[in-house]
């Protein structure tokens, strides 16, 4: 989603600017076009040849370089941008920029450039809460600039403390968040459930089924991708929870029917891709006694049919898309659920067809309205979630 989008990475003098090569890799290897301009003290921490080998472009430092070609290029590639970040940025380039110095190659570029502007601080702790350096970054956020909040921890110079550079990872979730694509749910409110449930039979054991949360993790992100201001309530995972997503962790039936009660009235979204457990004991089983008395014959019970308890609460202008999961007559199933639970949509998808289902990470579903089938080819599951989201969009 990053292709052919043209990035500008700002370097400063840093210890933490050897990092960026890492962000510089990630950020080509999606196809992006990166271009990097480094301050002159940046270059003591890292040699410009790294980026341009990462990047294949020119690695810019002052204005004043001997190829006059370069010296113009500065305010070509601040119109072409599409995000400029400066990560790490020193106190002294907050400053200037704060105040509009342009004496470098850095500074002036980024005066003259239009698209959104990023920056991340990363200095000494008591550099960075030094008064001076938190009304410069206030007046950089009162000019547009986005100032990502620097990670605490322990500083290469020996203290420990605010100041510390995200990783490379986390400042990529940002670029990504800004351009990755369009935000057609902008102001919509969207609730993802995504993973198994799980339903306690006694202290030790539980039932539970074999969703990973791949797909409602995919959905989750992506919607955050396109502007939404979303919640993930999902169950236990092994999947680290995408940034800027409010995520609420549960582990029953009963704790997700109840996270979703609390925000369903303010919801313009619910997609359920959880795997709910459809059964739990009836009874709580004691490890102990059942140990003394032998055999124990469970008794289940059903689990509180979410959606079918929302569904008929909905309101005018909500959107509810369930999925099921099927072995056999997917789509005669799957339109009986659309109408007994009052979905606006289901996401069909059929157990016993390669490349579909738990754990895997492609799906190949149908996506059902009363109206409507749309049949989908094997596609990524981030894939699967934009379609899903571009349904989705089309009728808010
Ligand atoms: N679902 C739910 N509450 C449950 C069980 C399922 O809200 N207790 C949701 C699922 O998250 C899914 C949809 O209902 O979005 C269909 O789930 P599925 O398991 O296919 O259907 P069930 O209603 O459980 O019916 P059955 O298991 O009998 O096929």
């Amino acid at each position: 989603m990053l292709k052919d989008k043209t990035i500008l990475l700002g370097v400063t003098g840093s210890i933490a600017a050897y990092k960026i090569a890492s962000l510089a890799s990630m950020l080509v290897k999606q196809h992006a076009q990166v271009h990097v301009i480094m301050t002159q003290n940046a270059t003591n921490f890292i040699h410009p040849t790294t980026f341009e080998t990462l990047t294949g472009n020119k690695c810019l430092i002052d204005t004043f370089d001997r190829n006059f070609e370069f010296q113009v290029e500065h305010v070509s590639l601040a119109k072409k941008a599409d995000i400029a970040l400066v990560a790490p940025a020193s106190a002294n380039v907050i400053g200037k920029l704060a105040h509009g110095i342009a004496d470098d190659m850095l500074t002036t570029t980024l005066l003259a450039c239009k698209a959104p502007l990023l920056i991340s601080p990363a200095m000494n702790t008591n550099m960075y809460e030094n008064p001076i350096v938190q009304d410069n970054l206030r007046t950089l956020e009162k000019y547009g600039w986005k100032v990502i909040t620097p990670a605490t921890g322990y500083l290469a110079c020996g203290d420990t403390g605010a100041g510390k550079m995200p990783e490379p990872e986390t400042l990529y979730a940002h670029i990504e968040a800004e351009i990755a694509c369009e935000k057609d749910l902008a102001g919509k409110r969207i609730v993802v459930t995504a993973g198994a449930t799980q339903e306690a039979l006694d202290p030790v054991r539980y039932l539970t089924n074999h969703s990973t949360g791949k797909m409602g993790y995919a959905i989750a992100k992506a919607a955050m991708l396109r502007g939404a201001q979303v919640t993930l309530v999902s169950g236990q995972t092994a999947l680290t929870p995408p940034l800027f997503v409010q995520t609420v962790p549960i582990l029953s039936a009963q704790d997700m029917f109840d996270a979703l009660d609390d925000c369903f009235a303010q919801t313009d979204v619910l997609i359920m891709a959880a795997a709910v457990a459809d059964y739990r004991p009836s009874e709580f089983v004691d490890h102990k006694i059942k140990k003394k008395e032998g055999d124990h014959v469970l008794e289940l019970a059903r689990t509180t049919d979410i959606l079918g308890t929302l569904g008929p609460r909905k309101r005018e202008g909500q959107f509810l898309c369930g999925f099921s999961m099927e072995t056999e007559n997917l789509l005669e199933n799957s339109k009986a659920k659309l109408e007994k639970k009052h979905l606006d949509m289901i996401v069909a998808n059929n157990l016993r067809t390669e490349g579909a289902g738990f754990g895997t990470d492609t799906n190949v579903v149908t996506l059902i309205r009363s109206d409507e089938m749309k049949e989908l080819p094997l596609l990524s599951k981030d894939e699967v979630a934009h379609c899903i989201l571009d349904e989705i969009a089309a009728r808010m």
